[in-house]
């Protein structure tokens, strides 16, 4: 089977913007994707910039009501597009992804559905704030489960299937707290840590597969997030950006073929500045930070 997607950002370089290198942007037939963390928030913005792309999508998330209002909301946005010309659909399949059993029925589901996905966007996630000291065990495990250990066995079940179709893109949402640690997040930060390392393992295992690995890397944005936390966003920077500037930067990726992409981008800088010059960010960082 032809590789469709871009699977590095120099392979996409070398191509131009023809509708191989923009799959699924309404002038093929609709490819399928599973987003995950559909029922709200980034996953849910991503889910209707894919629909504006005419995908065929399988959206999951815990909560059944939210996960359905998203789907309606999506389904009715595809069924809206050209008329005569085939249109993509939604279906939700909800399901706690740290649940026994979770992720594994939905990646029988998937598969038995549409088949190995052009298309996974992991942003399924939980955070938690407050001294590392204070928390408990369960919230330490909880954060790990949901924010590292569901994607890594959602991806596991899914890249043999996709690595054997030779083609696809699995989009992983991280955090800047990944990539910089930051105070009072340190198991989410340590979680997120572990999604960027892994993107970038993943990435080489699968280079010569015909699957692209991107590493998404967004700062604060304004979903429901920090109040289910239960601790506000406090700080005055980075600002807040809105899920659907996510969204956008997800697509973008997708059909760029882009590794890992930061939203805003100028949050590379600090990261950059922090493998350059470490002393000197931390220093910066337990001033201004
Ligand atoms: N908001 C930010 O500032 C920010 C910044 C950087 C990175 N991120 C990351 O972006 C991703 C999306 O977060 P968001 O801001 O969109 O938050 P959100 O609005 O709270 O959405 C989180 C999503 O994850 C789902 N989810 C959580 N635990 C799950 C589980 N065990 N099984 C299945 N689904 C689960 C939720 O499902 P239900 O609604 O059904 O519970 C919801 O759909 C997360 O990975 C987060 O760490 C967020």
């Amino acid at each position: 089977m032809p590789h469709v997607f871009p699977t590095t950002e120099s392979a996409a370089r070398g191509r131009s913007a023809t509708s191989a290198s923009r799959p699924g942007a309404g002038d093929g037939p609709p490819r399928s994707a599973l987003v995950t963390g559909a029922s709200s928030g980034i996953g849910a913005a991503v889910a209707r910039r894919l629909a504006a792309e005419n995908w065929r999508l399988v959206l999951n998330g815990r909560d059944e009501t939210r996960l359905a209002a998203v789907t309606a909301q999506v389904s009715a946005q595809l069924s809206a597009r050209v008329p005569g010309r085939a249109h993509g659909s939604a279906v939700a399949f909800p399901a706690d992804l740290t649940a026994p059993g979770g992720g594994p029925s939905l990646a029988d589901f998937v598969l038995d559905r549409v088949g190995p996905p052009a298309l996974l966007v992991a942003s399924a996630g939980i955070g938690w704030a407050g001294d590392f000291a204070t928390m408990p065990r369960e919230a330490i495990e909880e954060v790990v489960a949901a924010d590292l250990l569901a994607t890594l066995h959602l991806v596991r079940r899914m890249v043999p299937p996709m690595a054997e179709a030779g083609t696809g893109r699995i989009v992983l949402i991280g955090s800047v707290a990944g990539s910089l640690g930051v105070r009072g997040e340190a198991v989410y930060s340590a979680a997120k840590a572990g999604i960027g390392a892994f993107a970038d393992a993943l990435r080489y295992e699968l280079k010569d597969a015909g699957v692209g690995v991107t590493h998404v890397i967004p700062g604060a944005v304004d979903t429901p997030f920090f109040d289910r936390r239960g601790v506000p966003y406090q700080r005055s920077r980075p600002r807040p950006v809105s899920c659907e500037r996510v969204a956008d930067a997800v697509w973008n990726a997708v059909r760029r073929g882009k590794d890992e992409v930061y939203v805003p981008g100028w949050l590379r800088l600090p990261t950059r500045m922090r493998g350059v010059a470490p002393a000197m960010y931390r220093r910066l960082a337990a001033r201004f930070g």
